[in-house]
C-alpha cells in the first residue's frame, strides 16, 4: 500500500505524513467500529467499560493526580536522555528538560486517571510498568497498588525518584535497567495483576516483551500497551496479540491496547471510545 506508514516512504516531510495518514486512517475505523454499551455482548466487558472506562475519577483522586503533575512543573530540570526504545518523533535532543518530556512522552491528566480507575476497578494489587519517565504513571498506579517500574535512562529515573520521595510514597520498586535485561531477570515467581507497556514502542520488541510476560500472568490479569498505532511495526503487533493464543478480549481505546487473559471470555475485541 502506497501510504501504509513511515517505513514505506521515505524524506522527512514524506515520513511525518505517512505516520499522519497512518494514524488518521486508523482513527477513523476505531471511531467507526467503536461500540456503544448495548452492542457489549459479555457481561464482564460490558461492566468494566460502563463502570470503569466511562465513569469520571472522584475529585480526590484528581486532586492527587494534578498534584503530582504540579510538582513536575514546579521543579523544572535539563535531563540527559538514553534512549533504549524507538525514540521520540518530536523530541530527539539527548537533553531535554522535564516540561518538554512532561507534555511529549508522559500521560495526559486524563490517562493517568484512567490508569488509576483500571487498577482500582480490577482490585490489582501487583503492577509493573515498562516506561517509567517522570513517574505520573507509576504515581498513579501507586494510588491502589504496590508497582514495579522499570527505566533505562537514569537521569529520568533519579527525577522521577525524588518527586516520590517528595511525596513520601513507599509501594514503588523503580529498577534501572532495560526491559530487556529486566525480564531477563525476572524472578519466575513474581506475578502481576497488570503490565503497562509504554516504552521501546516497537513492534517486534513489544511482541517479545508479552511473550517473556506470559508466565508473570494470571487468568485476570490486564496487560496495557501505549500507542498501538503509533507506527505500522506497532499496529502489526497489536493486531497480531489480538490473535494470540493466550489472549481473549481486547479492547481498542485508539491509544491503549487492553488485552485479557480470562479464560471465560471468547477470543474478540471491542473498540470503546473514552
Ligand atoms: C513513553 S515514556 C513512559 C511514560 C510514562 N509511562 C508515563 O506515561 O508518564 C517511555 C520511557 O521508556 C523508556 N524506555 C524506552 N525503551 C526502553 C527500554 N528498552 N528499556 C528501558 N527503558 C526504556 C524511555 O527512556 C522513556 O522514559
Amino acid at each position: 500500500m502506497l501510504f501504509d506508514g513511515p517505513i514505506s516512504c521515505s524524506g522527512v516531510h514524506i515520513t511525518y505524513f505517512c505516520h499522519v495518514w497512518h494514524q488518521i486512517k486508523y482513527y477513523l475505523a476505531h471511531r467507526f467500529k467503536s461500540i456503544h454499551l448495548h452492542g457489549i455482548h459479555s457481561p464482564f466487558i460490558y461492566a468494566f467499560n460502563k463502570d470503569c472506562l466511562q465513569q469520571g475519577s472522584s475529585l480526590a483522586v484528581k486532586d492527587e493526580l494534578l498534584r503530582f503533575r504540579e510538582s513536575i512543573t514546579s521543579h523544572p530540570a535539563t535531563l540527559q536522555i538514553t534512549d533504549h526504545g524507538a525514540g521520540s518523533k518530536k523530541l530527539n535532543k539527548s537533553l531535554r528538560n522535564t516540561s518538554q518530556i512532561l507534555k511529549v512522552n508522559c500521560s495526559s491528566h486524563y490517562r493517568t486517571q484512567l490508569l488509576a480507575r483500571i487498577a482500582d476497578y480490577l482490585n490489582v494489587e501487583n503492577a509493573l510498568e515498562l516506561g517509567t519517565s517522570l513517574g505520573v504513571t507509576a504515581h498513579a498506579l501507586s494510588l491502589t497498588s504496590d508497582i514495579t517500574t522499570v527505566e533505562a535512562s537514569p537521569a529520568v529515573l533519579d527525577y522521577a525518584r525524588q518527586r516520590w520521595d517528595d511525596f513520601k510514597i513507599s509501594n514503588i520498586t523503580s529498577i534501572s535497567s532495560t526491559f530487556d535485561v529486566f525480564l531477563d531477570k525476572l524472578d519466575q515467581k513474581s506475578q502481576y495483576d497488570l503490565v503497562f507497556i509504554d516504552g521501546h514502542h516497537d513492534g517486534a520488541a513489544t511482541l517479545d516483551y508479552f511473550e517473556r510476560l506470559l508466565p508473570h500472568l494470571h487468568d485476570d490479569s490486564i496487560v496495557i500497551v501505549d500507542d498501538i498505532y503509533w507506527s505500522t511495526g506497532m499496529t502489526t503487533a497489536w493486531k497480531t496479540l489480538q490473535n494470540h493464543p493466550k489472549v481473549t478480549a481486547c479492547i481498542d481505546t485508539f491509544q491503549w491496547g487492553l488485552i485479557f487473559l480470562r479464560k471465560e471470555q471468547r477470543q474478540q475485541t471491542f473498540h470503546v471510545h473514552v
